[in-house]
């Protein structure tokens, strides 16, 4: 049974924290993270907390599909920044919106999750299992970012996107997906909760409660391990790279998409990016770029999309979609 996205939606909390600030709060400059990032500002939460923005999200979703919350069957929210652990912050949003008919659930792939989302919702509504699903990926980020760490705070911003999924004609939606796992290479992008325990030693290095990241082990993967994906489900689809019209990746680092678009043989205007403005918002960065496209009438009826999302775990995926 084929799924497709039948609406988007999305929130960016008020707060705009640009590279000048930064400046102003670690030795950096603005050339340096323009040059090695492709940010410019991301949107920093204040009021808001993820359960908020994941329900606007939601909601604005909801309204782009023409779907009411009492039609909706299952809630799946990516995140690894949550408030509160348990209850989830998917039941959070069932609550909020009414969704009542809904069974909710989290799932943490860190910039990875709504693709795994979208994949895992794909997976129940061809089953039979659910009729449709109401996908999140939101982050707080900024929650738990070291602020004196230059190589760290200079990257990430907080947000919220969402998308409704549902069955449709054959031929239609996502015609191909594919996605993968290495724990054992965990250690290049972490964070804990607690402090651990100093006499405890471990395969986390950081003692703190905040992000850890192997910048260059972080880049080498992305770069190799993301365009091998995406010329797997381009042949699963039997397509290739040129019959693409929008590739939409997460927006890590704008080095990182020039990168694989070199490696795909495929020109950067295939490539939409608005990490300029948003920073890397892990989980929720392919629904904000999919929602921004979506509102501002770039994508046509019957376009080919790749969908990609990888990072910490390390996991990676990614999907075609003919939109
Ligand atoms: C983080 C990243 C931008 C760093 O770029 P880089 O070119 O590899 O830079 P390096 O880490 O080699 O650091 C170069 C220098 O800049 C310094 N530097 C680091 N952050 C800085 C900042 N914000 N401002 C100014 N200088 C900074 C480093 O201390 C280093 O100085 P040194 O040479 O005196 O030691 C890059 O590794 C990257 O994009 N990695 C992928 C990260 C990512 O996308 N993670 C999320 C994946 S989901």
């Amino acid at each position: 049974m084929a799924v497709t996205i039948k609406g988007t939606g999305s929130f960016l909390p008020e707060k705009v924290l640009t590279n000048f600030d930064l400046e102003k709060m670690v030795d950096t400059s603005d050339a340096w993270i323009r040059e090695r990032t492709g940010m410019s500002e991301r949107h920093i939460a204040e009021n808001d907390t993820v359960a908020s923005m994941s329900t606007e999200a939601a909601k604005k979703a909801l309204e782009d599909a023409g779907k009411d919350a009492s039609d909706v069957d299952l809630i799946i929210v990516a995140t690894c920044t949550g408030e509160v652990m348990v209850p989830c912050t998917a039941c959070k949003v069932q609550a909020e919106i009414g969704a009542d008919n809904a069974v909710a659930f989290d799932i943490n792939s860190a910039c990875s999750g709504f693709l795994f989302a979208l994949q895992t919702a794909a997976a129940y509504i061809s089953s039979g299992m659910h009729r449709n699903a109401l996908i999140i990926g939101a982050e707080m980020l900024s929650s738990i970012i070291n602020w004196e760490d230059r190589s760290t705070c200079v990257l990430f911003g907080d947000g919220a996107g969402a998308a409704f999924v549902e069955k449709c004609e054959e031929g239609r939606g996502i015609l191909s997906m594919a996605h993968g796992s290495n724990g054992a290479k965990g250690g290049v992008l972490y964070f804990r909760k607690k402090e651990a325990d100093p006499a405890k030693e471990d395969e986390y290095e950081g003692k703190d409660a905040f992000v850890h990241m192997n910048g260059a082990e972080v880049y080498k993967f992305a770069v190799r391990q993301v365009p091998d994906c995406i010329e797997k489900v381009l042949s699963d689809a039997g397509l290739k790279a040129s019959d693409v019209d929008h590739f939409v990746l997460h927006q890590a680092n704008i080095r990182i998409i020039e990168a694989i678009s070199k490696r795909l043989g495929v020109g950067m205007d295939h490539f939409p990016v608005n990490i300029e403005k948003t920073g890397n918002t892990s989980s929720a960065s392919i629904p904000l770029l999919l929602d921004e496209l979506n509102k501002s009438g770039k994508l046509k009826d019957g376009d080919t999309m790749v969908l990609s999302g990888f990072g910490g775990g390390l996991t990676y995926g990614a999907c075609v979609l003919k939109w």
